[in-house]
């Protein structure tokens, strides 16, 4: 068992950064917005630190996690480039892309951080709180969201304070996560390979490098590769009916466009159908109709191009049987 901690809540003011790298440097777990989702930090190369996040989150220890670094020369200490990689860091970083790379063997982050795994994801977040928390620590800083494993991802600092007050010690308060939805993760050790739609849309990565991503062979769900891929992760408490046409009784409805009739509780990703709207509305307005207890919840169809992608996948998983 955890042993229950004080959670800081601070501002993201002037000061933030440092108050957070000193948090991280003796051990502890902290918090941070992200353009993405929040994430919770630890020192990446402290072993110690990296159990009590896997603790503090109920995670699987097979679930390795994402080194997060402030610009491409700290990520190149830790990882080998190929020349897709080359070419997707030039193009997205920072941004809302994780690379699945080669470790190098004198890599610092520990083996727990990256599950023993001989490979490591790495990604420069593009948001000015995150970006000085890490030039203040100076270390990679391992971030998986900050989120009880299994839960829909935070996107407010008080999504975070609802699962895991009490079991962290710092959370940033940056507002409200502009992407909404996690990043890409990509692996370039071969063929270049989308292991987790996300905040880029495949396309936008495939016309870089030249050619159509690979997928994640078939059975990654099971023999994690890229446990995130589990299937029933994101998941909300009620169940939920996707590309719904109509509304059942008792339905509560996740809208997408104009609204299907007859749901007493409807919540709209966009009502202008625009997709990046829909992301960044997508975990906060699940954690709101999951807290209204309905037997389920509907959900309308999201087309599947672009950030259509992630969003169904997301939404597949919180769907599935748990
Ligand atoms: O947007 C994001 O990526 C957020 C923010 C906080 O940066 N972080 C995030 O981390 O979503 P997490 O731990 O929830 O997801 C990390 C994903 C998982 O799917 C994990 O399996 C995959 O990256 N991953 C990490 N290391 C890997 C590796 N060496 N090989 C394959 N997949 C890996
Ligand atoms: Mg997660």
């Amino acid at each position: 068992m955890l042993l229950a901690t004080k959670t800081r809540l601070v501002e993201a003011a002037p000061g933030a950064a440092q108050a957070a790298a000193q948090c991280l440097g003796r051990g502890g777990l902290v918090a941070f917005p992200t353009e993405t989702v929040y994430g919770l930090g630890a020192d990446a190369t402290n072993g110690q630190a990296v159990a009590r996040l896997y603790e503090a989150k109920g995670r699987p220890a097979f679930n390795p996690l994402i080194a997060h670094v402030p610009d491409i020369a700290v990520a190149r200490d830790c990882a080998v480039f190929n020349a897709d990689a080359e070419t997707l860091a030039a193009a997205f970083w920072p941004g809302p892309l994780t690379l699945v790379l080669p470790r190098k063997p004198d890599c610092k982050v520990s083996e727990l951080a990256t599950a023993g795994l001989d490979t490591i994801a790495v990604r420069v977040p593009d948001h000015a709180m995150a970006h000085a928390i890490l030039r203040a620590f100076g270390k990679p800083v391992v971030a998986p969201s900050a989120n009880v494993s299994g839960h829909v991802s935070p996107t407010t600092a008080a999504h975070v304070l609802d699962d895991l007050d009490g079991r962290i010690d710092m959370i940033v308060d940056g507002g409200p996560t502009p992407v909404g939805i996690e990043s890409t993760v990509v692996a370039c050790i071969d063929q270049p390979t989308l292991l987790r739609p996300g905040g880029l849309s495949r396309a936008q990565i495939a016309a870089m490098v030249g050619r159509d991503l690979s997928d994640a062979p078939a059975g990654a769900e099971d023999n994690p590769i890229a446990p995130g891929m589990l299937t029933s992760h994101y998941a909300p408490r009620t169940r939920l009916r996707l590309d719904a046409t109509s509304v059942e009784p008792g339905e509560v409805l996740l809208a997408f466009g104009t609204p299907l009739p007859g749901a007493a509780t409807v919540l709209n990703l966009s009502e202008q159908g625009n997709l990046a709207e829909a992301a960044a509305n997508l975990f906060g307005h699940l954690r709101r109709l999951d807290g209204l207890r309905a037997p389920q919840i509907a959900v309308m169809r999201i087309p599947h191009q672009g950030l259509g992608e992630a969003i169904n996948d997301r939404l597949r998983r919180a769907a599935a049987p748990k």
